[in-house]
């Protein structure tokens, strides 16, 4: 079953301007008509560049960012219809895990009230005993000694300062936790064991993730389902398994190409897809196919009037793009002009090796 599905979800910043009549003059579209659903238990890993839309998304979720238009569907509840009240009612079953443990944590209060605060919002736990017992019972869970309690966010290190904002989350008993950028913040030792501490706490507890990340490698094995995002939209979703063996969209190929291999033979004569260009503005994102501005397969035809829609393109693989089996089967190749962008030794090598 699923426990969260959005169904054609939009969140529009408007650009505003003036100083005497406050117009707005155009509109950021950071989300622009998401669709997907996530399996309760299950961990759906949402990719992307900087700025396509992942924590705007997250955060509508919640109802942190107002809802442009769609639906955010929790536990068979469209989120997006609730009044305030009704939400701050719901939060606690759906909690966010940020990037930057030390910004997200107020320094002057130590642990305990840190984890009370959403305890006493929520009404949850009637004597002091009772939700100093819950938070105990939390942060043994997380890895943080009992005499964390007394002790303030500078006091720990950045894994610890993770920990702590895991807990934070942990201790309403949530149903689903968003995790946007969890490790991005950490050095790359501490990363896994934040990572192996998340899919441990899921699997005692059967919790459903949105992991955030602009890092392939990072929700590679903590994911279920991959999405991959571009300007606003979900460009191809898989299962993690197949999205690393065979990615369809030209978009998810070059993010991928960009990830090392292990192995140096491989690494030496794996295909690498650099995007030229910038990545187009939000504000202004081109028309047909989002990405054909940077596109190697772009075609003349349709690719810069009609958008692609999500389809389905073999069991459990959605893909966005008008040409995905013919560039699949090599029938259409790179165009000339963008080739360029890809190393010399591409064209010789026509099996990509999977990682
Ligand atoms: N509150 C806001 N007001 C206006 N624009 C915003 C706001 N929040 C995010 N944006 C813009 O929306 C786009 C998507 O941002 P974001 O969701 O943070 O991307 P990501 O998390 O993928 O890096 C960016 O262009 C960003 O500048
Ligand atoms: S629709 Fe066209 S521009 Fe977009 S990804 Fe496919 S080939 Fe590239
Ligand atoms: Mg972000």
């Amino acid at each position: 079953m699923s426990l969260l599905e959005l169904h054609d979800l939009k969140v529009h910043f408007p650009i505003r301007r003036g100083i005497v009549f406050d117009r707005t003059v155009g509109h950021v579209y950071a989300v622009d008509g998401v669709s997907l659903s996530i399996e309760s238990g299950q961990t759906y890993g949402l990719v992307g560049e900087s700025g396509c839309g992942k924590t705007t998304l997250g955060r509508a979720v919640l109802r942190l960012n107002e809802i442009t238009a769609g639906k955010v569907v929790f536990d068979g509840t469209d989120l997006a219809q609730l009044s305030e009240k009704e939400m701050r009612r719901r939060r606690n079953r759906l909690q966010m895990v940020f990037q930057d443990p030390l910004g997200s944590l107020d320094p002057r209060q130590n642990v305990e009230s840190i984890l009370v605060e959403g305890l006493a919002a929520h009404d949850i736990g009637k004597t002091r005993d009772e939700r100093r017992k819950r938070v105990l019972k939390t942060l043994d869970a997380v890895g943080l000694p009992g005499n964390a309690l007394s002790r303030y966010p500078h006091e720990f290190s950045g894994g610890q300062r993770q920990r702590i904002g895991i807990a934070r989350a942990l201790v309403l008993e949530p149903d689903l936790i968003i995790c946007d950028e969890p490790v991005s913040a950490l050095d790359v030792s501490i990363q896994a064991q934040v990572l192996n501490l998340l899919e441990g706490i899921q699997q005692e507890l059967g919790l459903t993730y949105l992991v955030i990340a602009h890092d392939l490698a990072v929700v590679r094995h903590i994911s279920d389902t991959i999405g991959v995002m571009y300007l606003g939209n979900l460009v191809e979703e898989a299962s993690s398994d197949d999205l690393y063996a065979a990615p369809r969209h030209p978009y998810t190929k070059a993010l991928m190409s960009a990830v090392p291999v292990p192995d140096p033979l491989v690494e030496e004569t794996r295909e690498r897809i650099l995007l030229t260009g910038d990545l187009p503005s939000p504000a202004n994102p081109p028309a047909g196919c989002r990405f054909h501005t940077r596109c190697p397969w772009r075609q003349e035809t349709r690719c810069d009037t009609e958008r692609p829609e999500l389809r389905q393109i073999g069991t459990g693989h959605r893909v966005a793009c008008h040409f995905a089996e013919q560039i699949e089967s090599g029938e259409i190749r790179p165009t000339s002009e963008l080739a360029a962008a890809i190393l010399p030794d591409a064209e010789v090598q026509t099996e990509v090796p999977n990682a």
